[in-house]
């Protein structure tokens, strides 16, 4: 292969993708990148591509917000458009957001191969939308490139063909590695006058969390609790500060003096902050992933996560949303009770250079295609 496209849309995507793009300019393959637009504001884009160090997507598809269906409608007909101008030889998509899921659709019916990466990933609750997104993309591509041995043993479950499915580590972890020397040196947690170690961060995006009131009180409820013991910093995202704005919900948040809320923050000064915490809440699926390496106590606000090799090996533990459950766990951390962990295999700063040696082997006319030969 000499020649990838590269799809991101939505915040967690730059970080995976900005390791796979680096090791590719490293062997000489031509990439163009691709933003839908999914995420469009400073902090949940613009922010990522300056601290990251990324070049401005080649191309900007700039669908915007929608509902699920209105979303991955506009982003197919857009790439549509911008991929059989382009035609190159592979299409990769990241991690599990609609984006990843519309390109990696419209690719396979235009008969080009698709690269999934963090492939295999399964909450096994599909009222999630990712975990439609992730599903569905899986059985669409062509290289299945996967961060942990769970991932390989779910799609394996699923018939999809080992030859298929290569296991590689974390694009995620690559980036972390990479600049957490950088986020360290900006001292975060002196900017928002809290104390390394003495310190929780909390974030919260899922709509099961955010989008009812009365589960999002309930949460809150909680948090301010445990911000009684240890103050809480809560850079919040815009999906949950929509559903708050103008409530009796919002009041009570600005009443908690020790929950600190900021509007979302860049990624050297998210990944200093989680550095150096005594203790993550997060509903999210890549910051179980960065505590672990981090070797942070992370309490993951959901019912099941994708990722139970956090769980096995790392710092993570799956707590739901009972207070009382939280409470105890969180209790539990602030009195120095946490697990220890360790870094899950291949977790070395290294996946993107392996998934690119892999496309890189791949000669045109030799690929498993899974749906006949590229046009
Ligand atoms: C999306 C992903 C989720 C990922 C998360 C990270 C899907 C289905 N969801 O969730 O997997 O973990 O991104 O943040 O792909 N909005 C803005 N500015 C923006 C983007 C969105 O204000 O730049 C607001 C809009 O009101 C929008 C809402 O946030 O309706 C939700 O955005 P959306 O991209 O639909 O989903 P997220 O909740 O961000």
């Amino acid at each position: 292969m000499t020649q990838l496209l590269l799809v991101v849309g939505a915040r967690p995507n730059f970080m995976k993708a900005a390791s796979v793009l680096s090791a590719a300019r490293a062997r000489g393959i031509s990439t163009q990148l691709v933003h839908t637009g999914q995420h469009y504001d400073r902090e949940l884009s613009r922010v990522f591509f300056d601290e990251l160090g990324l070049d401005a997507p080649d191309v900007s598809l700039g669908v915007g917000s929608g509902s699920h269906a209105s979303q991955t409608a506009r982003i197919m007909l857009e790439f549509e458009r911008e991929l059989l101008r382009i035609r190159p030889e592979i299409v990769a998509v990241v991690g599990d957001v609609n984006s990843t899921l519309a390109c990696a659709l419209v690719a396979t019916k235009e008969r080009f191969p698709v690269a999934h990466v963090e492939a295999g990933l399964r909450c096994f609750d599909s009222s999630m939308p990712e975990e439609i997104n992730r599903r569905l993309t899986d059985h669409l591509s062509t290289y299945l490139f996967t961060t942990s041995r769970d991932a390989d043993a779910n799609l394996a479950a699923e018939g999809i063909p080992q030859d298929r499915v290569h296991l590689v580590g974390n694009t995620m972890i690559d980036t972390l590695l990479r600049f957490r020397d950088a986020a360290r040196s900006r001292r975060a947690p002196e900017t928002y006058g809290l104390t390394p170690r003495g310190y929780a961060v909390l974030t919260l995006h899922r709509p099961d969390n955010v989008d009812a009131l009365q589960q999002l009180g309930t949460i809150i409820d909680t948090v301010a609790t445990i911000a009684s013991e240890v103050p809480v910093l809560f850079p919040i995202h815009p999906r949950t500060l929509a559903q708050m704005r103008g409530t009796a919900l919002e009041a009570r948040l600005t009443r908690a003096p020790e929950i600190i809320v900021t509007e979302p923050l860049g990624y050297l000064d998210f990944i200093g902050l989680l550095d150096a915490a005594r203790l993550v809440l997060t509903d999210s699926g890549g910051i179980q992933e960065e505590t672990t390496v981090l070797g942070v106590p992370c309490l993951t606000l959901r019912e099941s996560t994708e990722r139970p090799v956090t769980v096995m090996s790392g710092t993570n533990t799956v707590v739901g949303t009972d207070p009382d459950v939280v409470l105890i766990a969180a209790r539990k951390i602030l009195a120095d009770d946490a697990p220890a962990g360790g870094v899950p295999e291949l977790w070395d700063g290294r996946a993107g250079e392996r998934i690119v040696e892999i496309l890189a082997r791949s000669a045109p006319d030799k690929l498993p295609l899974l749906l006949g030969g590229r046009r």
